[in-house]
């Protein structure tokens, strides 16, 4: 009787501590905007790396910069990595993500700590990209359509129905395309633009690099994206060219926040400072994300758009990353080109 006294009282003992270890188990949320693949990457990496477990979730930029307004007082995200970095500032600005000082900031290169310095320490850059276009050159054979290689060509009503680009409301991609547009041709022109361009969308998507898999895929002919998706395709094998717009073009500090009030922030920041690592970064290349990345020890693939030859605008993130206005502009986007018939 005793001997079975012990045996439960150890078992109960042993229950209670296996319980315990799996409530107190490492883990953190990770709220992703980059490619699925590159985002699977790193969630699995982290978790081989630290032993945290990570919950990763993607979505593209403007909505997870929605989602985590809407959780702000009940916040379920610990990091925000990757996605364009105008809704980074926007969250930095709007009080929903947390500064932090890497100890990685002297591997990083200038424009990644700017970055972090016009949002008093709420976000940093982790890669940087052009915006452009490709197409599937089949398809633009088989349809007897001109290359294009301006933005203003694709307002040619030749392409009526082959254009694609996503929602500037829920894509990082879009809105970058929006403010670009308005950065090179002025505020009218830029909206005329839009509006022309309009005519010739047969669908906007959700997640920003959409519209070049589907090119890829034979079911679109060109598709607005930033370049290293379209060499994505490209390099995959798909017919897919990818073309630097002749009149300049803008870019991406694709960025990386801590979210204001996560459960889990001290794993948060383990992650933060490892997703800096050049090891960490250099491993987009597995998945053939040709970003450039923010640490200088990075490495890169030839096949990677060389921004030093690309004509970039001076691209204003204070402004555009500005709460004021990325609203203001979408608002108008929303109110004065989605609206029109086509
Ligand atoms: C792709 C690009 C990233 C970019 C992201 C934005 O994943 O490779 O460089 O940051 O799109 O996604 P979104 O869906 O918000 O346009």
């Amino acid at each position: 009787m005793k001997k079975l006294m012990i045996t439960l009282a150890a078992g109960v003992a042993l229950s209670a501590i296996s319980s315990m270890s799996a409530q107190s188990a490492e883990k953190m949320t990770l709220y992703c905007s980059a490619q699925e693949d590159w985002c699977q990457l790193m969630a699995k990496g982290f978790e081989e790396f630290s032993g945290i477990k990570v919950n990763m979730t993607r979505k593209s930029s403007g909505e997870t910069f929605a989602q985590i307004k809407a959780e702000s007082a009940n916040p379920k995200g610990d990091v925000w990595w990757g996605g364009t970095g105008d809704p980074h500032l926007q969250a930095a600005e709007e009080g929903l993500t947390e500064p932090y000082v890497t100890s990685m900031r002297g591997e990083l290169n200038s424009w990644a700590i700017s970055q972090a310095k016009s949002a008093d320490d709420k976000t940093i850059g982790i890669y940087s990209g052009a915006l452009g276009y490709g197409y599937n050159t089949e398809l633009m054979k088989k349809n007897n359509l001109p290359e294009p290689k301006c933005w203003k060509d694709l307002l040619k009503p030749e392409y009526k129905g082959h254009v694609q680009m996503a929602n500037p409301n829920s894509s990082g991609t879009a809105y970058t395309t929006l403010a670009t547009i308005v950065q090179l041709f002025g505020e009218d022109e830029g909206f005329e633009f839009m509006k022309g361009l309009h005519k010739n969308i047969n669908n906007y998507t959700k997640s920003g690099s959409a519209p070049i898999k589907a090119a890829a895929r034979g079911e679109n002919t060109i598709g607005i994206v930033f370049m290293h998706d379209a060499v994505k395709q490209a390099v995959s094998g798909f017919p897919i060219k990818v073309v630097a717009p002749c009149e300049g073009t803008g870019y991406e500090i694709g960025s990386m926040s801590l979210i204001k009030g996560g459960r889990n922030l001290d794993n948060g920041k383990k992650f933060y400072d490892w997703a800096l690592t050049a090891d960490v970064q250099s491993r987009a290349l597995e998945v053939k994300a040709f970003q450039v990345m923010s640490n200088k020890g990075a490495k890169s693939s030839p096949s990677a758009p060389d921004l030093s030859t690309i004509k970039l605008i001076d691209y204003d993130f204070k402004k555009y990353g500005s709460s004021a206005e990325r609203k203001r502009l979408l608002k108008k986007w929303d109110d004065e080109v989605k609206v029109l018939p086509q």
